[in-house]
């Protein structure tokens, strides 16, 4: 079996062929993985066969693996799915039942319906996104990306100048806060307070420059929040006009990979009373934005 590349959109996204993911994975397959998600940002594979466990062990051949957030900052609830690295997607509750329709798991898994990028609330923010399809409803829940090199290298030279060296505040209650969920104990939110991150940043895969922004940028240090908020809101509509964007329609045994570094993505509405169980698992950048190449 020898691996294929096949580029599924004019700017990112591209399906690969010919590797099984949940046997031992070569070097060369790996490197070839590797160099497509460099290049394209969003990689699709389909009909494979993984458990928690091989989907974990691949990941680990791209970097360092996060625990999921949901886990740190919840150690009291019982959580469906067992280990630290796995990322629950479902709107399933621990007893694998469809979630209640104000479960507090669910209202803060809404928040994937907010274009964001996974992580960038983390000082060392995430890096690769590894979603695997298990059940997908009938209809609707798809994923949708947008593809940010693409969308800053659109962007007027005078807004790319304005942006030079500006750093956003990155916060998970950000997010919340804008679908009215902000019941969270102190104890929460000091888990996870906010974190400084670049706007524009060069994305190490590529050398390309990218914006780096979405749901979880709450504002502008040094402006007022006003104008910082409605500058990230403007280049957010910018960069998801259709022409920077991928819907993916999920099949069961689909895995896909975003480079949260160069990427947007967020979920599409589906009828929550049928079951979605999608699991993700992340690996860490190297450092904050801050700390890289500008
Ligand atoms: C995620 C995510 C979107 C979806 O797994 O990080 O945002 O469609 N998922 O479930
Ligand atoms: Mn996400």
């Amino acid at each position: 079996m020898s691996i294929t590349v096949t580029p599924t959109h004019p700017e990112f996204v591209a399906e690969i062929g010919g590797v099984d993911l949940g046997a031992p994975l070569k070097p060369a397959d790996r490197d070839a993985i590797e160099a497509a998600i460099n290049r394209y940002a969003v990689v699709i594979f389909h009909g494979q066969k993984l458990d928690d466990e091989r989907q974990v062990a691949f990941a680990r051949h791209f970097g360092p693996v996060e625990a999921s957030a949901a886990k740190l900052r919840q150690r009291d609830i019982k959580h469906r799915l067992l280990a630290d690295e796995i990322a629950d997607i479902s709107n399933l509750d621990s007893d694998g039942k469809v979630l209640e329709a104000d479960a507090r798991r669910r209202l803060d898994w809404l928040g994937n319906r907010l274009w964001h990028t996974d992580a960038s609330f983390r000082r060392v923010p995430g890096a690769l996104s590894m979603l695997y399809a298990h059940v997908i409803p009938d209809e609707g829940g798809d994923t949708e990306f947008a593809d940010m090199r693409a969308a800053y290298d659109a962007l007027p030279d005078r807004t790319k100048q304005e942006l030079e060296g500006l750093v956003a505040e990155h916060s998970i209650w950000r997010s919340r806060e804008q679908l009215g969920v902000v019941k969270y104990s102190a104890e929460e939110l000091a888990s996870l307070p906010p974190v400084p991150q670049r706007v524009v940043r060069t994305h190490p895969g590529s050398h390309r420059r990218t914006l780096y922004i979405a749901s979880h940028a709450s504002h502008i240090l040094g402006r007022p929040v006003a104008d910082g908020r409605l500058l990230l809101m403007d280049l957010i509509e910018h960069a998801t006009q259709p022409r920077f964007t991928y819907a993916h329609a999920w099949k069961q045994g689909d895995l896909v990979i975003w480079d949260n570094r160069c990427t947007m993505h967020r979920a599409r509405p589906f009828d929550t009373t049928k079951v979605r169980d999608l699991r993700r698992v992340t690996t860490r950048d190297v450092a904050s934005t801050l700390e890289q190449a500008a």
